[in-house]
C-alpha cells in the first residue's frame, strides 16, 4: 500500500470511529469523567452524595417491568443525579466497557446516561460498619426473609457511606424529592424504610446499623426495616407526634414526611393501582408512589397495556421506555451483549 493509501485508510478509520463515537455518544458520554480510570467504582459515581440508590438482592436478572419502571422513572425525573442500581446477579464491573455491556443488556435502561449498574458485594459494602460482624455470622440459607433482610442491611450501609436517596424497586418517581435528611411516614407515627435520604455519615443511619445487629430477629418481617427505623427515631430523636393535616414534621434534625408524599394510597388499598379509575388523581403533593410489591406478592398483578388502569397511566407518564417494551413484548434483558 502506498503512503497515500495508508493515510487514506487511517483517515477512513478515524472517520468511521468518529461516526461510531457519535452514534453511541450517549453511552460514551457518561464515562467521560472516568475515561482514563481503569476502574469505575460506586465511589466514583456516588461520592458527590447526590446519588439515587436501588438494590436487587436476588440473583434474578430478567427483572419485572415494575423494577425497570422504578429505575427509569427516577433517572428520567432526576437527569442531574446519578441513579445506581446494585444487583446481586451482576458480574464484576472493572472498566467502562464492562459498565457499558451491563447497561446494554437492559435495553430499557440503556438510553439513560445517568444510570449506573454495579454488582452488590455485601462483604465489601458492609465493611467498616457495625453490620459486618453480623453478616459474617449469619447463614443466608437459614434465614426466612433473606432477600428483604440483606436489602435492609445493604441500603443502610450504602446511605451511611455515600449519602443520597434510597428507593425500593416498587416505587415510581413522579417528581424530584426536594429534601435531604428525611424519613417518610407510611402512616401516622410509622416510618417506612422503603425510601429515605441522608447525607453521608449521619448518626441516624449509623445508629440504625447498631440497633439492627443488637436487636436482630430475622424471623419477624420488617423488624430490621420499618420497625427498626421507627424505634430508632422514637428512642433517639423525638416522640413522633401524629400528623394533623398535610404538613411534614421535624423529628430532631430529621424531616418526617407526610404520608401524602409517597403513600397517598395506603397499603391496604394497594389494589387501586390495578383498577380503572373514572379520572386519574394528579398526586400534586406526592414525590413518588409506592406500589406495595410485598402486599401484591400472592396475586402478582402487573401492568397490562391497554387496561386503562392507574398503573398503566403511571407507566405511560413516568417510564415510557419500559411501557413501550412491555407493549411491544420486547425482551428487557439481553444475555448476548458483545
Ligand atoms: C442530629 O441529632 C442527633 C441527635 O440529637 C445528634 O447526635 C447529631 O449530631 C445531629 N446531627 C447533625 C448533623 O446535626
Amino acid at each position: 500500500m502506498s503512503i497515500k493509501g495508508k493515510i487514506l485508510s487511517i483517515l477512513l478509520c478515524l472517520a468511521v470511529a468518529g461516526l461510531v463515537y457519535k452514534s453511541t455518544d450517549k453511552t460514551v458520554g457518561r464515562f467521560m469523567p472516568f475515561f482514563f480510570h481503569s476502574k469505575i467504582t460506586p465511589d466514583d459515581v456516588l461520592s458527590p452524595g447526590n446519588g439515587i440508590i436501588f438494590i436487587e438482592t436476588t440473583d434474578r436478572m430478567d427483572l419485572p417491568s415494575l423494577v425497570l419502571c422504578a429505575v427509569e422513572s427516577a433517572a428520567r425525573i432526576n437527569p442531574d443525579r446519578p441513579v445506581t442500581f446494585f444487583m446481586k446477579g451482576l458480574p464484576d464491573i472493572n472498566s467502562a466497557e464492562d459498565q457499558s455491556r451491563a447497561l446494554n443488556s437492559f435495553p430499557t435502561l440503556a438510553p439513560y446516561t445517568n444510570i449506573y449498574l454495579f454488582p452488590l458485594h455485601m462483604e465489601t459494602l458492609l465493611s467498616e460498619t457495625p453490620l459486618l460482624p453480623w453478616y459474617q455470622k449469619v447463614d443466608p440459607k437459614k434465614e426466612v426473609h433473606w432477600a428483604h433482610v440483606s436489602s435492609d442491611a445493604s441500603r443502610l450501609a450504602l446511605i451511611y457511606k455515600f449519602g443520597g436517596l434510597y428507593m425500593d424497586t416498587d416505587i415510581i418517581s413522579l417528581r424530584p424529592v426536594p429534601v435531604e435528611n428525611f424519613l417518610v411516614a407510611e402512616s401516622s407515627q410509622l416510618s417506612s424504610n422503603g425510601v429515605f435520604g441522608f447525607n453521608a455519615h449521619r448518626d441516624f443511619t449509623w445508629t440504625c446499623m447498631e440497633d439492627f445487629v443488637k436487636n436482630y430477629n430475622g424471623e419477624i418481617w420488617g423488624h430490621q426495616g420499618p420497625a427498626l427505623f421507627t424505634r430508632v427515631l422514637k428512642k433517639f430523636y423525638c416522640d413522633i407526634p401524629p400528623f394533623k393535616g398535610d404538613e411534614d414534621l421535624k423529628c430532631g434534625n430529621i424531616s418526617f414526611l407526610n404520608p401524602r408524599r409517597f403513600y397517598p394510597i395506603e397499603c391496604r388499598f394497594w389494589m387501586k393501582f390495578f383498577e380503572v379509575w373514572n379520572a386519574f388523581p394528579t398526586f400534586e403533593d406526592t414525590y413518588a408512589l409506592h406500589l406495595f410489591n410485598y402486599a401484591n406478592r400472592a396475586e402478582r398483578r402487573v401492568m397490562v397495556p391497554g387496561s386503562n388502569t392507574l398503573v398503566e397511566h403511571l407507566y405511560l407518564e413516568n417510564c415510557p421506555v419500559t411501557f413501550q417494551a412491555v407493549f411491544e413484548k420486547k425482551s428487557t434483558h439481553l444475555t448476548n451483549v458483545p
